[in-house]
């Protein structure tokens, strides 16, 4: 069996690090010469479930989920951890149940994605709830079930205090730490103006407020951004939180036993991309709080962190069917795919890029160089710009890596195409875990008032 990809076929994980690899631990190539993930041969998988199609890796994403563990108690051996899966990567039922299996908690932001935690099995007191505006239903809704509420701002505060009732709410409060990071400026939340929790000017009469509440107000979060390669934002963010959590527990007497750093870990999306392992992030986390509390007389607290990207991106696939082709003379050849901005809007949005191999052929010599267009009413729908693949032809299956993250969560019915399906793929098994919709299901919503009808 001939392998460029890996050699990992082993689902009794794999210790590479999922989020420095492109493509997903299991990827291999088949004796009849395909890509397989997860023991599965992509070409058959798209001929059963179609195209394009989300094809997801159990393994990659167990491994993530392990790693976080794994790393936790062997640097923070001081007090408990918590890892939650910000579930805004990929929101469904398979993949809160599986994180949830792994012994992740959630962090939801919206009734949609609460319910969708909720649905998969994942107690109440075992979400985080997020977000810069919620409204009152969500708020009466999570306090149902229970969650910890994180508050954003004022609102949030007034919120609560309007709608708990006789309920003791679980409340965290989100600060602005003030720290910079070096990523696009659509997902930096660190920085002082930013839409995102308290301003540290506030703190003292957020403190104070929080004080005045017969509420459980277990400690503080701040999240510094998105797809971050260096440590030291990372490292600084127990120092941007130590002196509120003090004041918290010494001038209001505040039960704060929980510290949660946010998420933000950078994949690697082509070969330029060099992020940190997991590990090392645990580390540089683990290390920043040291040297903030060291010496504080504060007692540890539990450390709570947040990952999306780096545990969802590198484990999904996303496989198209090459279309139609244009060449323009000495400028460049397009090759349409049957998808694009509406399963990924990311490199339209961020102008990302991503890497390619073509599923039936994945060993042949990629030495023609073409740029991905997908099949969207709008010139900037292309998915990989000038990438070296082996000639692309129409009924070839190209299969695009590290999809898992902001993919589906993020997809659209721009020029009303139905957002595609996804398989969980494992040890030769490849379940179903989001139907195809079809024509007809976009037009569920559609109401036509009388007057219009012809
Ligand atoms: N916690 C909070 C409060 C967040 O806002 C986010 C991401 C995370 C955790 C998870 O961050 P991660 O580990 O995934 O970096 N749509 C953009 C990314 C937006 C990130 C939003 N917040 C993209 O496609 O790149």
């Amino acid at each position: 069996m001939t392998t460029v990809l890996s050699l990992s076929v082993d689902p009794a994980l794999d210790r590479r690090a999922p989020n420095q690899q492109i493509w997903p631990l299991t990827a291999t190539v088949t004796e009849a010469g395909h890509l397989a993930i997860g023991g599965c041969d992509v070409v058959d998988l798209v001929a059963r479930f179609g195209s394009p199609l989300y094809i997801l890796d159990e393994t990659t994403v167990r491994a993530a989920c392990q790693q976080y563990q794994a790393s936790l108690a062997r640097l923070y051996p001081q007090a408990p951890h918590r890892v939650l899966y910000a579930s805004k990567a990929w929101s469904c039922l398979a993949v809160c149940a599986l994180v949830a299996q792994e012994g992740l908690y959630i962090d939801a932001v919206s009734a949609g994605e609460l319910l969708t935690a909720v649905e998969a099995g994942v107690p109440g007191d075992r979400i985080y709830f997020h977000g810069n505006n919620k409204s009152h239903d969500e708020l009466r809704y999570a306090l149902e079930l229970g969650v910890t509420v994180v508050a954003d701002n004022w609102h949030d505060l007034q919120g609560l205090r309007e709608l708990a009732g006789d309920r003791r709410p679980r409340v965290m409060l989100r600060v602005t730490p003030g720290i910079e990071c070096h990523t696009h400026e659509y997902i930096r939340t660190g920085h002082l103006d930013s839409k995102f929790g308290f301003d540290p000017n506030e703190m003292p009469a957020v403190l104070e407020f929080a004080a005045q509440r017969n509420w459980e107000v277990v400690g503080l979060h701040a999240h510094i951004g998105s797809q971050i390669f260096e440590l030291q934002a990372h490292r600084d963010i127990a120092e941007a939180l130590v002196s509120w959590y003090r004041q918290g527990r010494e001038t209001y007497g505040l039960p704060f036993t929980e510290l949660n750093v946010g998420g933000g870990l950078g994949i690697r999306y082509t070969e330029a991309d060099d992020p940190p392992t997991i590990a090392e992030w645990v580390e540089a986390v683990v290390t920043g709080l040291g040297k903030a509390w060291e010496g504080s007389g504060l007692p540890w607290p539990t450390l709570v962190c947040e990952p999306g990207r780096s545990l969802i991106g590198p484990a999904c696939v996303t496989a198209y069917t090459v279309g139609s082709q244009k060449t323009v003379p000495g400028v460049r050849t397009y090759i349409a795919v049957d998808g694009g901005m509406s399963d990924n809007p990311r490199p339209i949005t961020y102008q990302s890029r991503y890497s390619a191999l073509l599923a039936n052929r994945p060993t042949a010599t990629a030495a023609t160089v073409v740029t991905v267009a997908g099949k969207h009413c709008e010139s900037g729908d292309v998915l990989l710009r000038d990438v070296l693949l082996p000639a692309p032809a129409s009924g070839d299956i190209l299969v695009v890596a590290s999809t898992g993250a902001y993919n589906y969560s993020m997809a659209s019915h721009y020029n009303r195409l139905p957002k595609i399906a996804a398989v969980l793929v494992n040890q030769g098994e490849a379940n179903l875990i989001l139907r195809r919709e079809t024509p007809a299901d976009l037009l569920r919503q559609d109401c036509l008032p009388d007057r219009l009808r012809g």
